[in-house]
């Protein structure tokens, strides 16, 4: 071990380190990365206690507190009576009704996208996705049609991710402000967001209409619920970066699925055949597609956007046998959980039929958190299923899928799970013409 503990082991492969943790270690392993000793806990009893249980123990970790200088201070990396108020206000916004109401954009964007594709030509299916739900996320979130702007937002976005190594480093919120290096893309990346957001605001106020959407409640919430301009856009900041990527990931490794495993992609064109015909998906169709539904499922299981989830504990705890010390960093993570053969038999066999209703009843609880649990559960939960469902089947209903062995996909676990050149696939179109389409 080096003076930076398993540091650089962990760096050059997170995922199959941490694997190979368990695997050594059982359920709760201790290691040393730089100046924090890290806890694995890898049952789901123990993931349970840190989530939600003595979720009161713990905060976010330093290097999520420390992305504060990519995301501001927005909901992801708010703690104690910020936090609760913040997510107050913004849950109107992801109650299910209203997530109802933004399934025809969702569709839209899916069909618009996937309309384009050239049959037999390799393509980049996680782009496409990132696309489509960075579209999504701006025109139901921010009420702004992004679709012009969506290259620049992306840029800007790679920007503030370059800089991401930052947050790792010790000083990196004063190196943030330097004028060099990675600083640089931060800044600049940063001040385009910060300008194309603040501009939404300025616009809402001006025409003082309420469009229904999230940048609208925060615009013009009761005074004593008002937030200041900062704050909002840091929230709207934090909801584009937190909404889009991950479930763009998740729809980019469910395609990946499909190719796959052609018997899993048959059964997803009967279904989407029988419930759609030739019509586009609605709100109404995201709960009639259950092998739609599963394929997501696996890939939110095999490749979880939030492939370690991490705290750091503000007061003692025990984890089975172990005394973990206020100080220490605590790190549950979906990767390892979710291939489990304990709770998962076969594991890395994608099997959409482990969440049929009658099959999910004995499914140990908390083998499977992809949106994490407890008082810090993802907020867009609702909202990436609907996506992720209606993007999948608006896909399947056009699309046969095949791999591009060439262009194999290489995982890049960075601050999501994420692939690190692209999915990249073969369309084959299923109808000559989408008249052919059939009739539900
Ligand atoms: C497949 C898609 C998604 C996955 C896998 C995912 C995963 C997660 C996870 C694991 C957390 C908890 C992190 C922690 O406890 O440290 C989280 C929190 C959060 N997510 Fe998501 N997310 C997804 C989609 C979305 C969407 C669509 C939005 C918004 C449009 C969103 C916004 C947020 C926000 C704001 C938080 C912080 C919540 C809080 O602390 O109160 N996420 N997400």
């Amino acid at each position: 071990m080096t003076p930076f503990g398993h540091l650089l082991a962990f760096r050059a492969d997170p995922l199959g380190f941490l694997t190979r943790v368990a695997e050594a270690h059982g359920d709760v392993a201790a290691f040393r990365l730089g100046p924090y000793r890290v806890w694995q806990l890898t049952h789901p009893d123990l993931v349970h206690e840190v989530l939600v249980t003595h979720a009161s123990r713990f905060r976010k970790s330093p290097v999520l507190q420390r992305a504060r200088i990519v995301l501001g201070d927005g909901l992801l990396t708010a703690e104690g009576d910020h936090h609760r108020r913040h997510r107050r206000l913004l849950q109107p916004a992801f109650h299910p009704q209203r997530v109802r109401r933004y399934a025809s954009v969702m569709v839209d964007r899916a069909a618009a996208s996937a309309d384009v594709w050239a049959p037999g030509t390799p393509t980049d299916v996680h782009a496409e996705a990132v696309r489509m739900t960075l579209a999504t996320a701006g025109t139901t979130l921010l009420g702004t049609e992004v679709t012009e702007e969506v290259d620049v937002i992306e840029e800007a976005i790679d920007d503030l991710l370059s800089a991401y190594r930052l947050a790792f480093v010790p000083f990196g919120s004063r190196l943030s402000n330097l004028p060099v290096g990675p600083a640089r893309r931060l800044q600049r990346g940063r001040r385009t967001l910060h300008d194309l957001i603040d501009r939404m605001i300025r616009e809402r106020r001006r025409r003082g209409d309420d469009g229904g959407d999230l940048l609208s409640n925060l615009v013009f919430a009761d005074a004593e619920d008002r937030l200041s301009d900062r704050e909002i856009r840091d929230e709207a900041l934090t909801l584009l970066l937190a909404g889009h990527e991950t479930t763009a990931n998740a729809l980019a490794f469910s395609l990946q699925l499909l190719a796959e495993n052609p018997h899993i992609e048959s059964q997803v064109h009967r279904e989407v055949d029988a419930v759609l015909g030739d019509r586009e998906a609605t709100a109404d169709d995201r709960d009639r597609l259950p092998v739609c539904r599963g394929v997501l499922a696996e890939s939110l299981r095999l490749y979880p956007p939030s492939w370690g989830i991490a705290r750091q504990a503000v007061e003692d705890h025990v984890a089975g046998e172990h005394h973990v010390p206020a100080g220490d960093l605590v790190l549950v993570p979906p990767w390892v959980v979710h291939r489990d053969p304990r709770w998962w038999p076969d594991p890395t066999r994608c099997a959409p039929d482990r969440w049929a209703p009658d099959a999910t009843v004995d499914r140990y609880r908390s083998a499977f958190f992809p949106f994490g649990g407890g008082v810090r559960r993802c907020i867009g939960e609702g909202f990436a299923w609907t996506e992720g469902i209606l993007a999948l089947a608006t896909i399947a209903s056009r699309w046969r899928l095949q791999p591009v062995p060439e262009r194999p996909t290489v995982l890049g676990p960075v601050i999501t799970l994420r692939p690190r050149d692209g999915v990249w696939l073969r369309p084959e179109a299923r109808w000559a013409t989408p008249e052919m389409r059939p009739c539900p």
